[in-house]
């Protein structure tokens, strides 16, 4: 009889696992305009030791330790993988499996259309704080080259499971009050009380964080990619309506003024 009841319970956990995830895929599917390949396709066989290619492997070194293989782009001390999660290879946490699939393509933000190379650019200086890495250099090259390898399983037409973000956003507004009860208890241990620079966890706040202007800046944004991944190794341990409180109160603090660079003819390189 218990065996028979663990079973019944185990098979309702399991079909609610899938019609989360279900509901996730078409919701991103609808975000994104392209169709989902799932996890374990999507993702198979791109993981480091899959990489045999020297350009790639560059890519991905420079993904994962950008501020210190290229200092002199990099304004802020953080490195690509410190939010694109295992170097864009995690579901929820900014994946970038399929990007290559969004691109070239017009954004409302530059309004005009951009290629991949310019979208990378645009990371470097916006949530970096860095500038002027040379489009057809070295270093964007081997970015360019691991983005491809990692998109490897998504054909045309299609992106990852949990690319991006989590598509969902909360529907009450943020409790600034809450937000920092969580902040304490829940981040500061690796985060620091008070921007402080550790070379392992990136201040969230204060003037080595990313700026104004950076995608994570952004209330929804940050609140999706806490709620998935926040506290490290716990993510979806918060609700979305805590992950905002905390995002909120991240958000309350100053950082530095993204400022739009201009070429010598006014206009945005
Ligand atoms: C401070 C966090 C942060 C850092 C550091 C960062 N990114 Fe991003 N990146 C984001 C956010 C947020 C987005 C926007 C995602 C969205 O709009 O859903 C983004 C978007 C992108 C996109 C476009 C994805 C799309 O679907 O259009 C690319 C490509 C990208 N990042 C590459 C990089 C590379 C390469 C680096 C390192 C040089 C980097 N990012 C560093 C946070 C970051
Ligand atoms: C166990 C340590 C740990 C805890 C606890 C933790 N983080 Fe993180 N967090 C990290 C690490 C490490 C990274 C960088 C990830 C990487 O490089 O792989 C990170 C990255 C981030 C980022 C993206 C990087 C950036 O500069 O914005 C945000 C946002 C963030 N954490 C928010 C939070 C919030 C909010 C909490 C509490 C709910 C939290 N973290 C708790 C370790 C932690």
């Amino acid at each position: 009889m218990r065996k028979v009841l663990l079973f019944i319970i185990s098979m309702a956990l399991l079909l609610a696992s899938c019609s989360t995830r279900l509901k996730w895929s078409h919701l991103t599917e609808q975000a994104y305009g392209l169709r989902v390949v799932p996890e374990k396709k999507a993702y198979a066989n791109i993981s480091n030791h899959d990489i045999l290619d020297q350009h790639v492997k560059r890519g991905e070194e420079i993904f994962a330790k950008t501020a210190k293989m290229l200092p002199a782009f990099v304004g802020d001390g953080l490195s690509c993988s410190n939010c694109h999660l295992k170097e864009g290879r995690t579901p929820f946490g900014l994946s970038l499996v399929g990007v290559v699939n969004r691109y070239p393509r017009y954004t409302k933000r530059d309004r005009r259309i951009i290629n991949l190379r310019q979208r990378i650019e645009e990371c470097f200086e916006r949530s970096e704080q860095g500038h002027d890495i040379p489009m057809d250099g070295k270093a964007m090259n081997d970015l360019l080259a691991y983005l491809k390898f990692i998109s490897k399983n998504t054909p045309p037409g299609t992106i990852a499971y949990g690319y991006g973000l989590i598509p969902l956003k909360p529907n009450i507004s943020p409790n600034l009050k809450n937000g920092r009860k969580l902040y304490f208890e829940k981040c500061a241990l690796c985060h620091g009380k008070n921007e402080e620079v550790s070379q392992t966890v990136p201040p969230l706040w204060g003037n080595a964080s990313f700026p104004w202007g950076a995608g994570m800046s952004k209330l929804p944004k940050l609140t999706r990619f806490i709620y998935a991944n926040m506290p490290y190794g716990s993510g979806f341990s918060l609700t979305l309506e805590e992950a905002q409180d905390v995002a909120a109160f991240i958000l309350s603090h100053p950082r530095p003024i993204f400022k739009m660079r201009r070429n010598k003819n006014g206009k945005q390189d």
